[in-house]
């Protein structure tokens, strides 16, 4: 049987996760795939620092992203960042290789052009874990509800700010004190400021909202507030109310005044004053709840782990064991070119 190769563009919090699952379960992997999954190149910045937990040998690891990306049917993008993640990332593409990638960032920013250069190469471009870690809610957006109409989806899709503004919470804590937990526990960003100014959300909000309204909507359309300004005093003050606070996406479906009029979408992130019966303000730690209304199925609602690195991994490596399936079947990828051509609906006030 033909093996399907594996370049790994990044071997950090998630990496690492994703790499020692396939390692250690190479057998579970080939019987769910049908031929063996085998990582041939891990791509990172430091390629003599000790990779052991990954299962992988030592001569895997490398420095040469370019020479990595042209030798491996999936590519799967850890990275993180704009660049040089997106330039690897269309190589890939360019190249014929089936894409993962758990880059909200990127994709909040260039995920319409890279879903075309996907349809165009017949190829997958998945990212399950780009939004909400764990939970399944890309694919049920993008096919299982394909047939519905989406009307709104609003949640908890910021791990890290909901440890905190949890944290701040129930131990009345200061915001920085409980941030740096956070980044300890492999929750935050590379750079935590996307977590706490609310861009991570902010990204992973115009990606809801593109898949669930069949339009494009990128980070810079949604509006965006993160929770920097709160204070122990602000959450204390809210527990005095009988409330919690919360940072929020909200993604509507809204009818336009104007010239014009007809549908848009408003899509923004900020936090919110929550009553402590409200669902959204049960939910604990790093775990992330989306709601989804829609005009057939009514309200769904999708809940787990929405951060740290195993449950990224599970996403991921679903992608991985989905984009290997085609491949051994031939039948690569049809996903994006749904995705690839749709019209923007207008942004519309709330
Ligand atoms: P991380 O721990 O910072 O790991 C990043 C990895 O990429 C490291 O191995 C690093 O190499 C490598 N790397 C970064 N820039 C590079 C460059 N220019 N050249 C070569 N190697 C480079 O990040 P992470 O938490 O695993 O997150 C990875 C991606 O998953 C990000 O897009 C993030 O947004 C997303 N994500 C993370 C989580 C989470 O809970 N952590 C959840 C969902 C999605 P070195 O090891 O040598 O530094
Ligand atoms: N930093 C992100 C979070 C990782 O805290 O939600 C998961 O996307």
């Amino acid at each position: 049987t033909k093996r399907i190769t594996v370049a790994l563009l990044g071997s950090g919090v998630v990496g690492t996760a994703v790499a020692r699952e396939l390692t250690r379960n190479a057998a579970d992997f080939e019987a769910r795939v049908g031929a063996p999954v085998q990582i041939v190149g891990a791509l990172v910045r430091d390629a003599s620092k000790d990779r052991s937990e990954t299962g992988l040998p030592a001569d895997v690891f490398t420095t040469d992203a370019e020479g990595l990306v042209e030798r491996a049917d999936i590519v799967v993008e850890l990275m993180g960042g704009t660049e040089p993640a997106k330039s690897l990332i269309t190589k890939a593409l360019e190249n014929g290789a089936s894409v993962v990638t758990a880059n909200k960032a990127l994709l909040g920013e260039a995920g319409p052009e890279l879903y075309q250069l996907a349809m165009e190469h017949g190829v997958d471009l998945s990212y399950e874990a780009a939004v909400a870690g764990a939970i399944p809610l890309i694919r049920p957006l993008r096919e299982s509800l394909a047939g519905d109409e989406v009307t709104k989806v609003l949640g908890i899709v910021n791990g890290t700010t909901n440890f905190i503004l949890d944290k701040m919470d129930r131990t009345g804590a200061n915001l920085e004190d409980v941030l740096a937990e956070a980044q300890s526990l492999g929750y935050a960003e590379a750079d935590p400021t996307a977590d706490v100014e609310g861009h991570d959300a902010q990204a992973k909000a115009a990606i809801l909202a593109s898949l669930a309204f069949h339009t494009r909507v990128r980070t810079s359309d949604v509006h965006c507030e993160g929770i920097m300004g709160l204070t122990a005093e602000d959450i204390k003050a809210a527990r005095r109310a009988g409330c919690v606070i919360k940072l929020l996406a909200i993604a509507e479906k809204v009818e336009r005044d104007g010239a014009d009029g007809g549908p848009g979408v408003n899509v923004r992130v900020h936090p919110v004053l929550l009553a402590r019966s409200h669902p959204l303000a049960t939910v604990r730690e790093a775990f992330n709840a989306v709601f989804v209304e829609t005009k057939l199925a009514g309200e769904l609602m999708f809940y787990g782990r929405g951060a740290g690195g195993d449950p990224t991994a599970s996403a991921v490596l679903g992608d991985i064991v989905h984009a290997a399936r085609h491949r051994v079947s031939g039948s690569h990828g049809a996903g994006e070119s749904a995705y690839a051509n749709l019209p923007i609906l207008p942004i519309g006030e709330s």
